[in-house]
């Protein structure tokens, strides 16, 4: 069996962790891994399986041997060593919101579009994590029905922020408790017991960049520039998840057991629906695993032709580090990707 010199680059972070677990865990067919972060970082020490390896601050000549190179180090880090890497000969798969919209990189959810793999030209880039489980969850039901119209609203955990956003969850909702003043860093607004309908920048649409990401990058991945798209993105006091109330208007109607039947055969997702016994998906329970859980299927009452469903995902894993780790085992399978060695 082929193995690879692998790099992860933000590999302290949150994706960056996630990354290390996620390759552990999946046998992913490692010669080698470097691990790189900023020069904060140079010199900490991080296990993958029983190897300890010391974190290297990023620099051009750190993907000299590197087959396959992971990036979730922000969108200015992977502007700047996305090509370096991948003029080096390494497939990059880009974390950040750098390369998304480029019309020279692939956008790729493997569920959905492996095939764009193929026309990358060393690098290829990975969804927004909100995006990404929604459209495990459409693709299916997008396949047989048309989607005409797509209304969403996010319920996005600290996570999705980074390490920095977790300890401000944890400091504020102890300060909250104990009655003490709260002075929020990483969100304008203190966010334990609260939620903000602001997630990155506001644009001059009144949407915000997050939510913007979602109109785009669906349609990108779906290959349908038609689907009218309107988003709403919030914030919540959750440690690890995403969940999201997905309104879904079709071509022709159809019916919530008929969504349910093709959902449940699709790759990717698990329907947990029975509100009879309260079962429906919550990020609780979605984090650590590797499904996009969707439930709460039922007609529209608003539109003949509509459905209404809540999705929710791991969003550091599939929203994240495991996604990216499958383009790569794809790219692998497909034979796309060729080790130096
Ligand atoms: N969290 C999610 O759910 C999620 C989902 C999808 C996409 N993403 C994207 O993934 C990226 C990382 O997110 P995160 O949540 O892992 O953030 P994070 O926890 O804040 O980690 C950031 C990582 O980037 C590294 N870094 C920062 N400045 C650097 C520099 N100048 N050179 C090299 N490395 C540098 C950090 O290293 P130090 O430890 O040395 O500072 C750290 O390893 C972002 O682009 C984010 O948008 C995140």
């Amino acid at each position: 069996m082929k193995t690879y010199n692998v790099a992860i680059v933000g590999a302290t972070g949150m994706v960056g962790q996630e990354f290390i677990r996620v390759l552990e865990q999946r046998n992913f067919p490692m010669a080698s891994v470097r691990l790189y972060a900023s020069d904060r970082s140079a010199g900490k020490k991080l296990y993958v399986g029983h190897e300890e390896i010391i974190v290297k601050e990023t620099a051009p000549d750190s993907f000299q041997h590197v087959d396959i190179a992971l990036f979730s180090a922000g969108s200015e880090i992977s502007k700047h060593f996305a090509p370096i890497a991948a003029k080096s000969g390494a497939l990059v798969v880009d974390n950040s919101a750098a390369w998304r919209m480029d019309t020279a990189v692939p956008l790729v959810v493997p569920e959905i579009n492996p095939e764009d793999i193929k026309w990358h030209k060393g690098i290829i880039a990975n969804p927004n994590c909100s995006t990404i489980q929604m459209v495990v969850a459409l693709y299916p039901l997008h396949k047989v029905n048309p989607i005409k119209r797509i209304v969403v609203s996010t319920y996005q955990s600290v996570s999705g922020t980074g390490s920095a956003a977790m300890e401000e969850l944890t400091t504020q909702a102890k300060l909250a408790l104990e009655g003490q003043n709260i002075v929020p860093h990483v969100y304008p607004h203190q966010i334990a017991f609260n939620l903000l309908p602001e997630i990155d920048v506001f644009l001059d649409s009144g949407y915000t960049k997050e939510e913007w990401k979602m109109v785009e990058e669906t349609r990108k991945i779906m290959h349908a520039d038609d689907i009218a798209i309107s988003a709403t993105c919030v914030r919540v006091p959750v440690f690890i998840g995403h969940s999201e109330a997905v309104n879904v208007e079709f071509t022709d109607p159809m019916t919530a057991d008929e969504a349910r039947r093709i959902l449940a055969r699709a790759p990717g997702i698990k329907v947990l629906d029975d509100p009879s016994v309260s079962l429906y998906p919550i990020p609780w329970l979605a984090a650590g695993t590797d499904d996009v859980f969707i439930g709460r299927i039922r007609a529209d009452a608003s539109h003949p032709r509509g459905l209404v469903m809540w999705v929710v995902a791991d969003n550091v894993r599939k929203g994240a580090a495991l996604n990216a780790v499958q383009i790569a085992e794809e790219s692998i399978r497909r034979n796309w990707v060729k080790p130096k060695s």
